[in-house]
């Protein structure tokens, strides 16, 4: 099952996180689930660390065939990075490789004596640098300076906790605990850290909406709008309503924009799960929205995801420079947009889960140099750590968080 799901994601394009649930569907035993989960992601998370582990001890890597090299890179992750002895993690390996086709049996010893050999001080150093391609770890030098760029990078190749929000969270908490989970307060209040028995989907707390899966540094964004009771909010590419269903429950009234309706209706029904409103506009906001301007904006913009690495593993595989410059281009017209929704005296808070400058501070730069009547408001960020940047802060992505850019800017009365 871990090879179907690494052979999808690194040579058929698809994500991780949709590919593994599916997968798990097939699974019952809470520890089955845990060890595919942590397979999948700890060797995606891990593969340029693990290919370079491996390569003095193969001598053409590329001429391999590729059910094999995913085998030697799952196997090394169990070696290297989760420390199982070569006697109890490597025997498995070869079985898988003994019973594929013929031209992969043949290389059963190969594998069996490379993963026997392998050893941690084979991983390259430091961690979080050699884990992205260069290029893209020289844009996280250039957002966060070196000592930040390595600290972030190598955060995201931990593992990452269930994350829940709730707006009472004592009684989630009990609610939970009833259920079997344990659960601790998260690192801002409202968030919850929790490790559930069964999937989140099948607790009552879940079901009756108490609780809301979100990462505590998304729900930082949504506490940079300040206090949001009975205000109307513009919540500008609202996606599955995350962020909107935060705003709700913290007593706005918010209008969710996106372009895309499938995800304007799982919006609606999670709207409807935790009994909260929102209004909906299905709209390209690469042109305004037909509303009338509102005192708090808040843009959560399309970007390059390079936070969220921990969860989206393959986005490190796969994104380019030239995408990266696609999706500033991108931005710079829906902060456009985003300016047009925005009442005079209003706030504008621009988030964006990426650790790019471009993305980030040289993006609000650029507009707050076209825009004389915009300045910038210190973002509050309950969270640590952060990094000034610009304008702006960027959460960085230790310790489970996911890494953001936050700005927050008003415009004159
Ligand atoms: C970072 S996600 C938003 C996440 C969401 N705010 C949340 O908290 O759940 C960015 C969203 O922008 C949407 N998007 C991309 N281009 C857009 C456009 N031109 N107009 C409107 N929405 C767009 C994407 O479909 C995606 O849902």
């Amino acid at each position: 099952m871990v090879l179907r799901l690494l052979a999808e994601v690194r040579s058929g394009g698809r994500q991780l996180a949709p590919a593994l649930d599916r997968a798990l569907r097939e699974l019952e035993a809470r520890e089955a689930r845990a060890f595919v989960t942590d397979l999948a992601y700890g060797t995606l998370r891990h593969a340029r660390l693990l290919e370079a582990a491996l390569a003095p001890r193969l001598a053409a890597p590329e001429q391999l065939p590729d059910r094999v090299r995913l085998v030697l890179l799952a196997g090394a992750f169990e070696r290297l990075v989760r420390g199982t002895p070569a006697h109890a993690a490597v025997h498995a390996w070869v079985e898988v490789v003994k019973r594929g086709p013929p031209k992969e049996r043949r290389l059963a010893g190969l594998v069996n004596a490379v993963l026997r050999r392998v050893d941690p001080h084979d991983l390259p150093s430091p961690p979080g640098t050699a884990s992205l391609p260069p290029w893209l770890f020289a844009r996280f030098e250039a957002a966060l300076g070196p000592a930040a760029a390595e600290r972030a990078a190598a955060g995201m190749l931990r593992p990452e906790p269930l994350w829940l929000s709730a707006s009472d969270p004592a009684a989630a908490a009990q609610r939970l605990r009833d259920e079997g989970a344990e659960v601790a307060e998260g690192p801002l209040p409202g968030s919850l850290r929790v490790r559930a028995p069964r999937p989140l989907a099948t607790l009552a707390a879940y079901r009756e909406g108490l609780v809301q899966p979100q990462n505590p540094a998304s729900l930082a964004v949504v506490r940079a709008c300040g206090d949001v009771a009975g205000r109307r909010v513009i919540d500008l590419c609202s996606g599955r309503g995350v962020k909107a269903v935060a705003l709700a429950a913290a007593g706005a009234d918010v209008t969710s924009v996106e372009r895309d309706p499938s995800k304007l209706r799982a919006a609606a029904a999670n709207a409807e799960r935790l009994g909260v409103r929102l209004e909906q506009l299905a709209w390209d906001l690469r042109t305004p929205p037909p509303l009338a301007p509102a005192p708090l904006v808040l843009l959560d913009a399309p970007c390059s995801g390079t936070g969220t690495l921990r969860g989206h593993p393959e986005i490190a595989l796969r994104l380019t420079p030239e995408a990266v410059e696609r999706l500033r281009e991108l931005q710079a017209q829906l902060l456009t947009s985003a300016l047009a929704c925005l009442a005079p005296g209003g706030r504008l808070v621009y988030a964006v889960c990426a650790l790019t400058a471009e993305e980030g501070p040289e993006q609000v730069e650029a507009l707050l140099a076209a825009h004389g009547a915009l300045r910038p408001l210190a973002a509050e960020l309950p969270l640590s750590p952060t990094v000034a940047a610009g304008p702006g802060r960027f959460v960085l992505p230790e310790e489970g968080l996911d890494g953001f850019y936050v700005a927050v800017l008003e415009r004159s009365a």
